[in-house]
């Protein structure tokens, strides 16, 4: 059983010391680094790319979703490699998208949260090879398994 509680002190120290990479005392397969996502990632020693990536609730918030999943494609195993992205964003409806157009600005200022990005379609932008796409919630949440772009060259 995992101590969560462990974890979330972890959590704490790693985010009072911006920069570090972390090794937790008793998960050693487990390390943390707090930086920002669109910026060159550092890859675990004695590997060169990773074999998954998984992005949660992060495209609405980034100031350049489409740099961010570029940078993301850098790190993923080119040839086997999976990005799962679990997003939210336009639904499938108009009525529901207007309501969002409407207050995103203030949502945004109070949140730091676009909840109208057409999320499909920066996946799309981003050039990652989209294999498949679920929706819910009228269309809002995401659920998009995709894999890197071959034309990525790792951290360049
Ligand atoms: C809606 S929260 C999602 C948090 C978490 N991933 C989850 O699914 O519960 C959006 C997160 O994006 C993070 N974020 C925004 N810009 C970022 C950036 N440039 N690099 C890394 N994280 C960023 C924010 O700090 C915030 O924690």
């Amino acid at each position: 059983m995992v101590d969560t509680s462990a974890i979330y002190q972890f959590l704490v120290n790693c985010l009072t010391n911006t920069g570090d990479i972390e090794q937790h005392p008793k998960y050693k397969n487990i390390s943390f680094i707090v930086q920002d996502a669109a910026e060159p990632i550092e890859l675990p020693p004695a590997r060169k790319e990773y074999d998954t990536v998984i992005q949660s609730m992060g495209l609405c918030s980034h100031r350049s979703p489409v740099d961010l999943l570029r940078n993301l494609g850098k790190v993923c195993k080119k040839d086997s490699g999976k990005i799962i992205l679990l997003e939210h964003g336009r639904s499938h409806y108009e009525w529901l998208n207007n309501i969002l157009d409407s207050l995103a600005p203030e949502h945004a200022e109070r949140w730091g949260c676009w909840w109208n990005r057409d999320v499909e379609g920066i996946v799309k932008e981003s050039g990652l090879v989209v294999e498949k796409v679920s929706r819910y919630h009228f269309g809002t949440t995401y659920w998009i398994e995709a894999r890197p772009a071959e034309s990525l060259a790792p951290n360049s």
